[in-house]
C-alpha cells in the first residue's frame, strides 16, 4: 500500500475536443458512469493507499471544491490550487509542489481512465532509483500516439512525435511517478508542458528517467467517441473502478429514471436521474445526462444526450453528442461525429452527418 505517497492530479484543461460538454463543466466532472469521471480516478489512487491529494486545477476550479469537498466522503485529503493563467502540464505540476511533503509523488492526468496496479509503477521507480518513472502502456494503434521507446535496463530513450512508422507500441499514459525535488526543478510561474519539455529536457540532463510498460486498460477520455466508449467500459466492469453506483452490467438506470418495458437499453448505457426513456426505443453504449428525454422508437448508439434534451420520436442519434437542452425533432438522423450546440432546436425529419450546429 501506498501509504507514504502523496497524488497531484491535473484536471485544469479546457477539453476543447469535448465541446460542447465542457461548456458548463470541466472534462473530469462529466457524469460518466454515475459519478463526476474524477470520482473513478480518485478511487483507484485511494485503493492503492494513498490519500493525500492535490487538485490543479484552471478552466471552472470551484466546480472540483463544491463537489469533493474537502475529500472526507472518500476517505481523503483533498486540497486544490488555482491556476489563473492555465500553466499546461508541467506548470501545473511546478504549481503544486509547495503542497507537497512526500519523497514520491503520482502525477495523473485527469482525463485518463487506467487499469494499471499503481503500487508496481512505484515499485518500478523504487527499484530503478529514478528521477521520473511514466507508466507507458502498449496499444494496438501506435500511429496514433507519440510513443516512448525503452531500453533493455528499462531506461526512455526517447519520446517520439506520432508516425506512420512507430518503432515501438509504448505511449505515454498519463501517469508518473516524481521524485520530489525534480518537480521543484520545473521553471515556475510560465507554461510548461511535460511531454514536450520537461521530460526531453531531463533525458538530455543524463537524469535516471524509467518506464513502467503494462498492457493494462487505458483510454484518454479526450473526445466524444472515447467519453462514451470509456463510460460503457465502466458501466460494464471492463474498466475498474471502485466509485461504480451500483453493480456493472448491460446499463446503469440512476435513481428516478423511468424506462418503458418495451424498450432496450444496453452495451453499458448510463442512463441519468429523471431520464424518460419511451416505448419501442433502442438505446446502445450511450450516455444519457439527468433528465433527458428519448421518445418513443428513438434509437441511440453511442449517443451522449446531455442534461434535460430530447430526442424526438423515431429520430437516430449515432456517434453524436447532442447539447444540454437542445431538441431533435422527430424522424430526424444525425451521424458520424456531429455535435449539437446547447438549446438547439432541430425541425423534424431531418437527415444530418455534419457540420456542427
Ligand atoms: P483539449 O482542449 O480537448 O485538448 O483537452 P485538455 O485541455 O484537457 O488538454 P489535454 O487533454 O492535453 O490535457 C491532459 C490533462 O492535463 C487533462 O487532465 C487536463 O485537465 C490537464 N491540463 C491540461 N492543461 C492544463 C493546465 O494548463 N493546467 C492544469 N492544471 N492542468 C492541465
Amino acid at each position: 500500500m501506498l501509504h507514504d505517497v502523496e497524488a497531484v492530479v491535473l484536471v485544469g484543461g479546457k477539453g476543447t475536443r469535448l465541446r460542447p460538454l465542457t461548456l458548463s463543466a470541466p472534462k473530469p466532472m462529466l457524469p460518466t458512469a454515475g459519478v463526476p469521471f474524477l470520482a473513478h480516478l480518485l478511487s483507484r489512487i485511494r485503493q492503492a493507499g494513498v490519500r493525500r491529494v492535490v487538485l490543479g486545477t484552471s478552466y471552472l476550479a470551484e466546480t472540483f471544491s463544491d463537489h469533493f469537498g474537502d475529500g472526507s466522503a472518500m476517505d481523503m485529503e483533498i486540497s486544490y490550487v488555482v491556476e489563473n493563467q492555465p500553466l499546461g502540464t508541467g506548470g501545473g505540476i511546478r504549481n503544486v509542489f509547495k503542497y507537497l511533503s512526500a519523497d514520491d509523488v503520482l502525477v495523473f492526468n485527469g482525463d485518463v481512465l487506467c487499469g494499471t496496479d499503481l503500487t508496481a509503477v512505484v515499485d518500478t521507480h523504487r527499484r530503478t532509483d529514478a528521477d521520473v518513472t511514466l507508466h507507458l502502456v502498449r496499444v494496438q494503434n501506435p500511429r496514433a500516439f507519440g510513443c516512448v521507446p525503452t531500453d533493455d535496463d528499462g531506461r526512455v530513450t526517447a519520446f517520439l512525435e506520432k508516425t506512420e512508422d512507430p518503432p515501438t507500441d509504448q505511449i505515454n499514459a498519463g501517469c508518473y511517478v516524481f521524485r520530489r525535488d525534480v518537480i521543484e526543478s520545473i521553471p515556475e510561474g510560465r507554461p510548461v508542458s511535460v511531454e514536450r519539455e520537461t521530460f526531453p529536457d531531463l533525458l538530455a540532463s543524463g537524469a535516471r528517467v524509467s518506464g513502467h510498460v503494462d498492457n493494462a486498460y487505458w483510454r484518454d477520455m479526450g473526445t466524444p467517441l472515447d467519453l462514451v466508449h470509456g463510460s460503457a467500459d465502466l458501466v460494464r466492469g471492463v474498466a475498474p473502478s471502485a466509485a461504480l453506483p451500483g453493480p456493472p452490467g448491460e446499463s446503469l438506470v440512476l435513481n428516478g429514471a423511468t424506462v418503458d418495458r418495451t424498450a432496450r437499453v444496453f452495451g453499458g448505457t448510463t442512463v441519468g436521474r429523471g431520464v424518460t426513456i419511451g416505448r419501442g426505443a433502442r438505446v446502445e453504449g450511450s450516455m444519457l445526462f439527468d433528465g433527458a428525454v428519448v421518445e418513443d422508437n428513438a434509437r441511440l448508439v453511442y449517443a451522449v444526450i446531455g442534461a434535460g434534451a430530447r430526442v424526438g420520436e423515431g429520430a437516430v442519434v449515432h456517434d453524436t453528442v447532442i447539447g444540454d437542452r437542445a431538441v431533435v425533432g422527430a424522424g430526424c438522423e444525425l451521424r458520424r461525429g456531429m455535435r449539437i450546440w446547447p438549446e438547439v432546436v432541430l425541425p423534424p425529419h431531418g437527415v444530418r452527418f455534419s457540420p456542427d450546429v
